[in-house]
């Protein structure tokens, strides 16, 4: 099966990703996590991409759909995959479906979460991430057991460098103006659903669950 989680940075996707991926046993592949992981390598493609990712701009298309057909030739994508992040131009969407057709697979589900603007702002300040698992937190909304210690591994939390609000609101302003024009690509395509993303954590779980095992 092969997914696509839309919507704004600060949504849920990767919170949920974490889950779905574990239920349906498929490989999440988030492209900025991957960026995240070059650029703690100090790798060429994190260099590029730092300068990009600190600005709250997008890495340019020709870098991530790279990255991506890479990642999706690997055999464990043989069952689908979870796509987090990505696509998020017209260009990228594109390319997509030329990777999709090459490797015969195709698109199941768009699931887009939706979630205002104001709680996407509050959501990613308070952000906190495991610096050794990648587990997300959040300060207030779903704080770990210990104060800055992650619950699964005991890991140290830090704060993403582009969660401050200055750099928030430009990731969201080209959200709007870049990515959000693909919930239509994907609704003519007729894989798109839309999930409230304000509920709590276990119920928009539950929802996106029942979607892709078809049984809302
Ligand atoms: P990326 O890493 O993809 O970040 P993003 O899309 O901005 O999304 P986030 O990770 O910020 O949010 P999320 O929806 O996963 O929310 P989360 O689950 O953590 O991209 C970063 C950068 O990389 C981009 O700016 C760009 O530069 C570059 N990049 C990446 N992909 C690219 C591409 N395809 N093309 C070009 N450039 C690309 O949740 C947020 C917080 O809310 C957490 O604290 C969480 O605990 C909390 N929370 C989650 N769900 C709930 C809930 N239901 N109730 C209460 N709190 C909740
Ligand atoms: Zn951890």
């Amino acid at each position: 099966m092969l997914i696509i989680f839309m919507g704004p940075p600060g949504a849920g996707k990767g919170t949920q990703a974490e889950r779905i991926v574990s239920e349906f046993g498929i490989p999440h592949i988030s492209t900025g996590d991957m960026f995240r992981a070059a650029i703690k390598e100090g790798t060429p493609l994190g260099l590029q991409a730092k300068s990009y990712m600190d600005q709250g701009k997008l890495v340019p298309d020709e870098v991530t759909i790279g990255i991506v057909r890479e990642r999706l030739s690997k055999p464990d994508t043989k069952h689908g995959a979870l796509m987090d992040g990505f696509p998020r131009t017209v260009a990228q969407a594109e390319a997509l479906d030329r990777m999709v057709e090459e490797l015969g697979m195709k698109i199941d589900h768009a699931i887009n979460l939706e979630v205002d603007r104001d709680l996407l702002l509050a959501r990613l300040t308070g952000r906190r991430v495991c610096k050794s698992c990648g587990s997300t937190y959040h300060v207030e909304f779903n704080p770990p057991a210990k104060d800055g210690i992650c619950d699964k591994c005991a890991g140290e939390l830090y704060q993403r460098a582009d969660d401050t609000a200055e750099t928030v609101a430009t990731r969201l302003d080209v959200y709007f103006e870049q990515t959000a024009p693909l919930l239509e690509y994907y609704n003519a395509k007729g894989v798109l659903r839309s999930v409230n993303g304000e509920a709590g954590i276990d119920e928009v779980y539950r929802e996106i669950s029942g979607i892709l095992r078809g049984v809302e």
